[in-house]
């Protein structure tokens, strides 16, 4: 970082700014509408702030940012960001935010009189126009040292092949894929219907959360996708988007093991519906691990889907898990993502870049 760079904590009145930043990202300034699973090309003034939200969530919109960041940092997650200075005197100059970061932090399993501590990157973009910089790498360190500041033994991300090599830079290595995988739904018999089970709410109320968010590669995401009910918005309220939740116990030589699982509508796509299936890991184990209850958790979670009339699905599975459960679905796999961890103990600790 240069010293026409800073990272610091972000706040509200960056807000706008920080859309600017993401809005930049998307491809060749394009915004589309989506309307009864069609996609037609719209201009940014035309859209709703729900549809804008359709284009790439909280960030393409102030007013959903806004609650956004709010509740990030009311549940002690982090949002930082990167501004650099536009030297002179007149209208441009000066410090401009030009980057942002989302952190969350998480204990990786609920039981245990210590559990540890991770830090996950939910979100981090760099303006258009900035790329290469060193914005990117000094948000990433930033987020590493609050993360050894905070007791994280690790920070973990989930990232495309595109960004494979920034990462490498950044210190962090390959853990597992993430392979994001389609397939038709099960015509089912009426014998075969499941009993749906537990509200979201429950989930919360029972602990169950903090779980779901300890073992999964993304806990970004989900709590994306979970919190995604809560914007105060009639459009988004009224739209379809409710998170369901199924949790199934096993016992096995390790105590009691959960499956727990969620699905919702995509947002796109009417027909299709979005399941995150996510086992505890077995507390004899280093990893999480699927095995035969995320297998039979996952098969509930499709009868589930097909009973309430989607024709379609599409999840995330790590790899191995990926190529169990196509022995037993069919399915395609469409795009493939990487988890990438950094030790944090592992890292150089250098107090004079703190920013
Ligand atoms: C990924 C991203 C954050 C990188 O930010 P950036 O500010 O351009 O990165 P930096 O300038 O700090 O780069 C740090 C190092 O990584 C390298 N690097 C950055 N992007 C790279 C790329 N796409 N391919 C190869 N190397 C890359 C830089 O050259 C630099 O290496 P060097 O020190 O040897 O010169 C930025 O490209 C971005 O916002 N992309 C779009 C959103 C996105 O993909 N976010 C990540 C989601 S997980």
């Amino acid at each position: 970082m240069t010293e026409r760079q800073r990272v610091r904590p972000a706040t509200l009145g960056d807000v706008p700014a920080i859309v600017r930043a993401f809005r930049s990202d998307l491809i060749e300034g394009a915004w589309w509408r989506f309307r009864k699973n069609q996609r037609t090309p719209a201009h940014v003034e035309d859209l709703t702030p729900f549809e804008q939200w359709l284009n790439g969530g909280p960030w393409m919109n102030p007013d959903y940012l806004m609650q956004h960041l709010g509740r990030l940092a009311a549940e002690g997650h982090l949002a930082l960001v990167a501004e650099e200075l536009t030297p002179g005197t007149g209208q441009g100059s000066g410090w401009a935010v030009r980057g942002e970061i989302e952190v969350f932090f998480y204990r990786e399993a609920a039981a245990g009189a210590a559990p540890p501590l991770v830090a996950h990157i939910g979100v981090l973009q760099v303006e258009r126009g900035f790329f290469r910089h060193g914005l990117g790498r000094a948000l990433v360190r930033r987020a590493c040292l609050e993360a050894v500041a905070r007791g994280a033994y690790k920070v973990t991300v989930v990232s495309g092949r595109d960004n494979l090599s920034f990462y490498k830079k950044c210190g962090f290595g390959l853990l597992t894929p993430v392979v994001t995988v389609e397939g038709a739904l099960p015509r089912l018999r009426d014998a075969e219907r499941p009993r749906l089970t537990a509200p979201p709410e429950g989930l919360f109320a029972r602990g169950v959360w903090p779980v779901v968010a300890g073992i999964h590669p993304g806990p970004g995401q989900t709590w994306f996708l979970y919190r995604a009910h809560p914007y105060e918005d009639p459009e988004f309220r009224a739209h379809r988007l409710e998170v369901s939740a199924l949790v199934l116990p096993e016992q096995t030589g390790h105590g009691q093991r959960r499956a727990v699982g969620f699905l919702r509508q995509n947002q796109v796509d009417a027909e299709e519906a979005i399941i995150y299936c996510l086992a505890e890991p077995d507390r004899g184990g280093p990893d999480p691990s699927f095995g035969a209850l995320g297998r039979a958790a996952f098969a509930e979670l499709l009868r589930w889907a097909a009973a309430l009339g989607y024709v379609r699905f599409r999840t995330y599975l790590t790899g191995p898990e990926h190529s169990k459960l196509r022995f037993f679905f069919r399915m395609g796999e469409t795009s493939r993502e990487f988890v990438l961890r950094l030790f944090t103990r592992d890292l150089e600790v250098d107090t004079n870049e703190t920013g």
